[in-house]
């Protein structure tokens, strides 16, 4: 198994599984990079090594993490491109396919990833799919990872973009929910924090109920609803502003985007 890895632009999401792997000694060495290394800092007290120098990285580790932002990917892979050879090179960047990456980079062994930001707390939700060239050691480690900062899942290439929409930007969507709670708690009289911690433990814990419960969600609306009772009035007031209509309107939009995004990399020059 692998026994280092680098981590090329550490900011929120890079730095965010620096900090995870580091915590729970996935594996043995840790190189994290970024230009602006003072915000990285605290890596080092969890023995992780820091460093402008993307190329040292590499070299050093057996495995790289890209998490640069899109529009500096291509530059980062080229810097790279000769010391990543017959490494394991994972891309959590979004909307560029594999085999955008492969022609900047020939001769690595690719995973395009789409994790989400609930990895701030070891929570994401990730999906990931392999370049045909990849070993079964390499899915090994990769299940092993992603299963670290959350849920790991491999998928198929092609519906990279599809998550992107749902699960990449569903903590934005869930925000919303979640905001629009807090806000109706208020409305009702409900003082701030406790009307938060309320919706949240709302959301966490119908989330359970389903997942772990093995509860359908029809099933749980069915217990809740009862002839003439309060709940039945607030669901009556959500039809009316198609809630589930505006969610998937949103996902689709966000997969359309995903959709483009992917197309102009495609288009770009390697
Ligand atoms: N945020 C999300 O919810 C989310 C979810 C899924 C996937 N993603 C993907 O994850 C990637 C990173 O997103 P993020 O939100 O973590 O962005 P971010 O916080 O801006 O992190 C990117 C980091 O790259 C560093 N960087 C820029 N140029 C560099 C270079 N030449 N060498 C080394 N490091 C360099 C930047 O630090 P310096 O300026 O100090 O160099 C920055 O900290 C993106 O491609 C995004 O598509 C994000």
């Amino acid at each position: 198994m692998y026994k280092s890895i680098s981590i090329i632009g550490a900011g929120i999401i890079g730095g965010a599984i620096a900090r995870i792997l580091a915590r729970k000694k996935i594996i043995d060495k840790i190189i994290a990079t970024r230009r602006n290394l003072d915000k990285i800092r605290d890596l080092e007290g969890l023995g992780v090594v820091i460093t402008s120098d993307n190329i040292w990285a590499v070299e050093n580790s057996d495995v790289v993490i890209v998490s640069v932002k899109p529009n500096v990917l291509t530059n980062v892979l080229k810097e790279i491109k000769e010391v990543a050879k017959g490494k394991l090179l994972i891309s959590v960047v979004a909307g560029v396919p594999i085999n955008v990456i492969e022609k900047i980079v020939p001769g690595t062994r690719i995973v395009r990833a789409m994790p989400n930001i609930a990895v701030l707390v070891g929570e994401s939700f990730t999906v990931y799919s392999f370049s045909q060239n990849v070993t079964d050691e390499d899915k090994e480690f990769v299940d092993i990872l992603f299963s670290s900062i959350g849920i790991g899942i491999e998928v198929e290439e092609k519906y990279l973009n599809a998550y992107t929409g749902l699960t990449g930007s569903g903590p934005a969507y869930m925000s919303t929910f979640i905001e629009a709670m807090v806000y109706a708690g208020l409305k009702v009289g409900i003082p701030r924090d406790i009307a938060l911690l309320g919706a949240t433990q709302v959301a966490i814990g119908t989330g359970k109920l389903i997942r772990d419960g093995g509860m359908h969600y029809a099933k749980i609306k069915e217990m809740v609803v009862t002839p003439a009772g309060t709940t039945i009035e607030g669901l009556f007031e959500l039809e009316e502003i198609g809630l589930r209509r505006g969610l998937m309107k949103a996902v689709y939009a966000a997969t359309q985007r995903a959709e483009d995004i992917s197309k102009n990399k495609g288009n770009a020059e390697a």
